[in-house]
Formats: structure tokens, sequence, C-alpha cells
């Protein structure tokens, strides 16, 4: 008997896990110098936790979750997104109080789950790096994140992107927009899908996130909720936009944009690939403003913006672009061991050449020479030591520079002594 991985899962196979090490790397040290810093929280959550921030009518929490009761009879849910989880954290521990910075700024890097039809660019656990800024009602914090967004896809060396923002203003605009919506809808209703007549009275804004053909049409000539922005809803994001032209950056507004959860209010933003390939998965980030969860979850009226991600995606525009990325793992020394009895002391080298903090490998397989100094050139070695059995006897061993080509016959007292000088000599 033989097994699969469960359907919508990926196994990240060496050869690939360095190109997700590199990403991560990159995003690590970007953020860093936003002066995020990293939070993990738990893979699994209370179930409530995501209904109430993410919203019982959405796609993820009435169709996605994998949910169940754990032994103790508690409602379990694995987490389908990261923001929730952390604002739930963020109020648990009283992230708020005056010890800590504001904006408090902390990014995460892991798995999310959601049963969705697996495709390309869509899995059932995905993985997500994201960001979430709490206490920052000023517009400058949108747009320095979303800039953030695009800093690291740039600096990753993807090319063809284009930011799409919207607002969903605050709760008076959303009041006032949610009647607009149940007028205009109420007149078709007999032509909404299934899911979206139910929608209609419960949340009329999840309407205009349907995939349904029929609903599409309909939601074309639906109103804007760019017409129903409050005073307050209106400034900020005249605010956002006037800061993303002093910047230079182009955007596109979209104004039938919502997203896919409840918890956004005002800037609401997706980046998505140019690349047709990866048709309806082309966002590779999405995020937005969220200032009333942090109440919705037990905590003080507080602020927050942030995004995701989805790694997956970015690994799909990554070869879509042909974008080379470097290689991490680059090998300082190879010990070529001839003969069986120099089994021992191409270990003792070996092990010197790690012990003083180089990376080294060997052969163990009993291979010939020359397959060997194959292996040596397939890890890229930058040093190649070679022990025959001649050297052995007269305690010497040969160290040839592969960037040089330079070649030189030295003694082994010296590789276990002062391996530094010849690394720094032949270099
Ligand atoms: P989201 O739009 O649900 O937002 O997901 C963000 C990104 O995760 C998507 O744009 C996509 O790249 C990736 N993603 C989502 N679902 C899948 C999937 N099934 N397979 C592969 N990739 C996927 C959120 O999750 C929010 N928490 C973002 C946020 C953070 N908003 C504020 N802070």
């Amino acid at each position: 008997m033989s097994y699969q991985r469960p359907k919508g899962t990926n196994d990240i196979l060496p050869g690939e896990s360095e190109k997700w090490q590199f990403i991560e790397d990159t995003a690590r040290s970007l953020f860093n110098n936003y002066q995020y810093q990293e939070i993990r929280t738990p893979l699994f959550e209370h179930y409530e936790v995501i209904s109430r921030s993410v919203g019982d009518t959405t796609d993820i929490v009435s169709k996605e979750m994998y949910d169940f009761y754990d032994k103790g009879g508690r409602h379990i849910t694995l987490r389908p997104e990261g923001t929730a989880p952390i604002v739930r954290a963020y109020v648990e521990h009283k992230l708020f109080g005056p010890e800590y910075s504001k904006p408090y700024k902390v990014f995460y890097i892991g798995p999310m789950f959601r049963y969705e039809r697996p495709q390309k660019g869509r899995l059932r656990q995905f993985h997500q790096i994201g960001v979430e800024a709490f206490g920052s009602d000023n517009a400058a914090t949108d747009v320095e994140t979303m800039v953030m967004a695009l800093a690291f896809f740039k600096q990753l060396g993807i090319q063809h992107l284009h930011l799409v923002i919207n607002t969903l203003g605050d709760k008076a605009t959303r009041e006032n927009y949610r009647q607009a919506l149940i007028d205009y809808f109420s007149a078709y209703e007999n032509k909404l899908s299934e899911d979206s007549k139910r929608r209609l009275h419960e949340n009329p804004l999840r309407i205009l996130d349907s995939k349904d053909k029929a609903d599409k049409k309909l939601v074309a000539d639906a109103p804007s909720i760019l017409d129903y922005l409050s005073e307050k809803a209106q400034a900020h994001f005249t605010q956002v936009t006037t800061m993303l032209d002093a910047l230079e950056i182009s955007y596109e507004i979209e104004s039938t944009m919502v997203r896919g959860l409840d918890y956004y209010t005002h800037t609401i933003f997706e980046i998505m690939s140019d690349n047709p390939q990866l048709g309806a998965q082309s966002t590779l980030c999405a995020g937005g403003r969220y200032d009333q969860l942090v109440e919705e979850l037990g905590g003080p009226d507080t602020p927050g913006f942030g995004f995701a991600i989805g790694i997956e995606r970015l690994l799909l525009v990554l070869e879509n672009e042909e974008v080379e990325l470097p290689a991490l793992h680059q090998l300082d020394a190879y010990v070529v061991n001839i003969g069986a009895s120099t089994n021992t002391e191409a270990l003792k080298v070996t092990q010197a050449i790690r012990d003083a903090g180089f990376s080294a490998d060997r052969d163990v397989m009993g291979r010939k020479a020359k397959a060997q100094f194959k292996s040596a050139d397939k890890q890229r070695a930058k040093f190649v030591f070679t022990l025959g059995e001649d050297e052995l006897n007269a305690g010497m061993i040969n160290v040839k520079s592969m960037a040089s080509g330079e070649e030189k016959r030295i003694p082994l007292t010296t590789v276990y002594n002062d391996l530094t000088q010849i690394f720094d000599e032949m270099n």
C-alpha cells in the first residue's frame, strides 16, 4: 500500500525549499528594515475567532473552514488566514499597553488552510507572508505598507505587476451603501444566484464578490461605493491617493472590489500579476485597513492595516517571469579521497574544515575519483581537497582553488591548524 499527499497540499522538496528560504529571508530582512517583528500564532484557533472576524457569510467561513470538535468538545478550526489570530493575540497579550511601541508592527510566515477547489495557484494548505500594523489611522500607514509590499516584489525581481485599490469607508458609509445595494439588487432578485439571494439581506456587499456569471452581470451596473462615502471616508481615501501620487506609484481604483473578508474598513488593495497564465489566481498580495476588528474581538478601539502574500502564487510568477534566484548553498570545500585507507583521514579533514566554520562535504559512497570531482563541481565547491594514499603516507594533501585554478600540496597539519590562511592565500 502506498499513499499520496492529501488533495490540495504540496510537499516542498529540496531543490524547491531553497527558493522558499530565499523568499522568506528576503521578506524577513525587508520587513525588519520597516521595523516589523515576527509573530507566530497557533495553526488552530477557536472557530469563533475566525467566524466573528472574517464573517459568517463569507465563503471562507461558510464553505472553506477545516473545523472540528476536539476531544474536549471545543469548536476548533485550522486557521484560514493570519489577521484574526493576530488580533486575538494582540488583545489577549494586551499589546496595546504603554510599554509597547506604536504602531505595533508584526509580520508572519506560515501555512493557512481553506477547503477550496484546488487548481493552479489555489491550494488547501497554502502559505502566506503577511504583516499587520496596529494603532495608526494615518493614511501614510496605508501607503507605506502597500509600498513595502511593492518593494518586496521589486527586490525579488518581479516586474509585471499592478496595484488596485478601493475603499469600503467607515460604518456610516457602509450603512448607506448597504441600503443602496439592497434597493438595486432587490429589483433583480429572481436573477440572482441562490447564494446571492441569501446574501441580499444578510450581507449584500458579498454579492459584489460573487463568482457566478449572472451575478457578475448585475454587479457591473451596481451602484458604486465611491458615491456613498461619508466625509471622513472620502477624506481618508483622498489622502491615500494623494500620497500614492506623491511617491509616483501607479494604481487603479476598482470601485467594485470588496475582498472576501468582512473585517475591512477604508482602504483595501490587491497587487496582481499581469501574467495571463495565472488566470483568476493572479492576486499575489491582498490586504487593507480594519479599524473595527480589535474592538470586535474585545480590545480597545484600535485601527489596523495589513496584507498577506501567497507564497505559492509568488513562486508561479517567479517561474513565469524566469527570475533566477541566487544559489543559497555554495560549498566551501569538497574532500576527494582515493583508496579505502584514506577514509578515516578524509573524515578528519572534512570535520576540521567544518569545525573551522566552513561548509564541507565528501564522498561516503566509495565512488571513483572522477565521480567525486564531478560531485565537487555540481555542488559548486570553492576549494577541492584531494587525499590519495601517497599524500596520506607523506602527511600531505592537495588543495585547488576552483576560482583561480591554483593548486598546492600542503601539510595535513596546516589543514588542522591554519585553514583560514590557506583559504585567504588562494582566494
Ligand atoms: P486573502 O485575500 O484571503 O487575504 O489572501 C491573501 C493572499 O493569499 C491571496 O492574495 C493569495 O495570494 C493567497 N491565497 C489565498 N487563498 C489561497 C489559496 N487557497 N491558495 C493559494 N494562495 C492563496 C487574507 O488572508 C488577509 N488576512 C490579508 C490581510 C492581512 N488583510 C489585512 N491583513
